[in-house]
């Protein structure tokens, strides 16, 4: 791999390291699936003890960097030159199902520009790397986006609406616009991973609303050193607001853009 910044080096001990523990975790589900208690609370626990291990290993590198996360907040709030944007288990419900599909996922952000990233999902062992400037890679083989260029056979990828959302009417029916004008959609419930899928040729496009930087922060890295194209669509107000993620292999990416945007959906 010819991926050689300091920082990636860093993010791919911690998530080694992390992965172990978490490995480790996810074969316990299975029990706690069909116990009394359910698996609920474990997964919290399995959460907040990989997050610290990824926090641990960060900080013995760079303590004086800031870090964002789900868990722990963010640290080193005044440091927003160098920043550590991490999503220890995107895809929980995955997790929490003894649903082999989710990832551990690290962006390092210098001056507002994420400037390397890793996706890791630690059970199928397939590590998604990429580093500005220098390409992305799966394991050891440099990637590419699809080269698909019509719109009615493009696969998708799409995820939510989460169970809070206020919006899934318009969700829904997005989704059924889309679905109406492409091959297929699927869900697969780690943005994270949708997004390294695209990068690698798997998915040809991805969208969701209503999303957090550390879902997407590695994703958008790994994406575009793929070739692809990373935009960000409009709220109700007309506001391109930064959760809402429209990604693709760039050849069908105006085309998608305006089915998501369609005001006409019933
Ligand atoms: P998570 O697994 O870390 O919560 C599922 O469609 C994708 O959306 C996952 O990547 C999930 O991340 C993300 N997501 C972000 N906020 C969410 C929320 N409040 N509820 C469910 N999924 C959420
Ligand atoms: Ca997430």
């Amino acid at each position: 791999m010819r991926l050689n910044s300091p920082q990636i080096n860093i993010i791919i001990r911690a998530c080694m390291k992390a992965s172990r523990s978490l490995i480790r975790d996810f074969g316990e589900i299975e029990n706690l699936q069909v116990s009394t208690k359910g698996p609920g609370d474990f997964v919290t626990s399995a959460d907040k003890r990989t997050e610290k291990i990824l926090i641990d290993e960060l900080q013995k590198a760079h303590p004086e960097y800031g870090i964002v996360t789900e868990e722990s907040g963010i640290i080193n709030k005044a440091n927003i030159k160098n920043r550590w944007i991490i999503d220890t288990i995107d895809g929980t419900m995955n997790f929490l199902n003894g649903l082999p599909q989710f990832a551990i996922s690290i962006g390092y952000e210098e001056e507002n520009e994420i400037k390397c990233g890793v996706i890791f999902n630690p059970i199928m062992n397939e590590m998604f790397c990429a580093e500005k400037g220098n390409g992305a890679y799966l394991n050891n083989s440099r990637i590419r986006v699809s080269n698909k260029k019509k719109i009615n056979e493009a696969l998708l990828v799409t995820g939510g609406p989460k169970g809070a959302s206020k919006i899934k009417d318009k969700i829904f029916s997005e989704y059924i616009n889309v679905s109406n004008n492409v091959s297929n959609v699927r869900k697969f419930g780690s943005a994270a991973l949708d997004m390294a899928y695209v990068a690698c040729g798997r998915f040809d496009g991805y969208w969701q609303r209503e999303l957090n930087y550390w879902d997407i922060a590695a994703g958008i890295i790994i994406l575009k050193e793929a070739g692809g194209f990373v935009d960000f669509f409009e709220n109700d107000e007309g506001q391109p607001l930064k959760r809402n993620i429209l990604a693709s292999n760039s050849n069908i990416h105006d085309e998608l853009k305006e089915l998501i945007n369609k005001k006409d959906i019933e």
